[in-house]
């Protein structure tokens, strides 16, 4: 087998994040962090989801920033934009085109059973508009435009992705094996981080109470005083359970950036307190997001390089995602082009 073709026998990855606020920790530990290892073994492409961020209002020039942000993130947390194909979700017309045609192929009532939909809903009475609706649908067509086999995400993802895997197996159903049907690729440990300050919720970029979570940009001391802050519990005891959610939260912060195990990790605290443990868990995170910072500010300084990596991945994806849609577009009966 030549290296061409061992090329093509690469599975295919995809996932994304939206560049609605700070990426958290929980972004890092639920999915970065997990991209990382990928990049050698697999077809990565990593999307900055702008167009889903619009479900929600955005003040145009922070979403543009916040939108670069994410990219350099990426990079500095240690994605490769040689091996990974990085681009924004807006560069590629082709997700809004699938987008429409699979909006088609999907129904009223699954969406109406999206528990983000639901959530997101309640929190924006004012303002629940179509888009934030059918945001799992466009999510189905980022996904699988590239013929994705896995999809690394944390797990409040997990029902959307189900629901791309629906709707995928629904068009193939109709028209023949147009779409590889996507599988989740989710973290055994870390893949629901909690919010520091109520660890029975999910920690959230929109949370409104910066305490509840740590930025992958957060300085050194902000790090440390949000985790001496963080809520545990009265029991003074460290143990991996889920009367203690917010023990329980620490430690799958701890165990995920060392790599541990949580057997491990709970022998090592058996004997000492919540102090100990907070200023363990505080200088784990420094030191995981300390080169991932370094490596920020030396991109923030290079435009050109980052230019050059939005327009030369842009292009790639482009040319990729071509290749799905006209398949669809002939599948569904669009006139060919002449
Ligand atoms: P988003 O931007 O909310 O989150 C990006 C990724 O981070 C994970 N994550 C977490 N993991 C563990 N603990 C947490 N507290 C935590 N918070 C977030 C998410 O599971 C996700 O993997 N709909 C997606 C973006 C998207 C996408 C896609 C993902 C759009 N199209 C296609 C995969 C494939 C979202 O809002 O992620």
């Amino acid at each position: 087998m030549d290296i061409v073709q061992k090329e093509q026998k690469k599975q295919v990855i995809f996932s994304g994040m939206q560049p609605t606020g700070f990426l958290t920790l929980g972004n890092y530990i639920g999915a970065l962090k997990n991209w990382i290892g990928l990049q050698d073994q697999y077809h990565c492409l990593y999307c900055i989801v702008d167009l889903h961020s619009l479900t929600v209002r955005q003040d145009p020039a922070n979403l543009r920033k916040r939108s670069r942000e994410v990219l350099m993130q990426y990079i500095a947390a240690g994605l490769d934009p040689e091996k990974n194909i990085i681009f924004y979700q807006s560069h590629v017309p082709a997700h809004s085109e699938l987008s429409w045609i699979l909006s088609c192929f999907t129904y009223m009532g699954e969406l109406n059973r999206m528990t983000q939909f639901k959530e997101k809903a309640q929190k924006n009475e004012s303002n629940v508009n179509a888009g934030l609706f059918t945001y799992p649908v466009l999510m189905a067509a980022d996904i699988l435009l590239y013929q994705t086999d896995l999809v690394p995400v944390g797990e409040d993802q997990k029902q959307h992705l189900e629901i791309a895997r629906d709707i995928a197996t629904r068009f193939n159903n109709i028209y023949g094996d147009v779409f590889t049907i996507p599988e989740g690729y989710i973290p055994k440990v870390g893949a629901r981080i909690m919010s520091l300050q109520d660890p029975t919720k999910k920690m959230s970029k929109s949370d409104e109470n910066e305490n509840g979570y740590i930025r992958i940009l957060d300085e050194p001391n902000r790090i440390m005083n949000k985790i001496k802050r963080a809520v545990t519990d009265s029991k003074g005891q460290i143990c991996y359970s889920d009367e203690q959610p917010g023990i329980k939260n620490l430690l799958d912060i701890y165990c995920s950036l060392r790599e541990e195990s949580v057997e491990s990790a709970v022998d090592h605290f058996q004997s000492k307190g919540y102090g100990d443990l907070k200023k363990e868990v505080g200088e784990t995170i420094v030191e995981a997001l300390r080169p991932i910072q370094e490596k920020f500010q030396e991109l923030e300084k290079n435009k050109d390089y980052i230019d050059q990596i939005i327009k030369d991945n842009g292009d790639k994806a482009n040319a990729l995602a071509q290749r799905t849609l006209r398949k669809v577009q002939k599948k569904v009966g669009f006139p060919p082009r002449v």
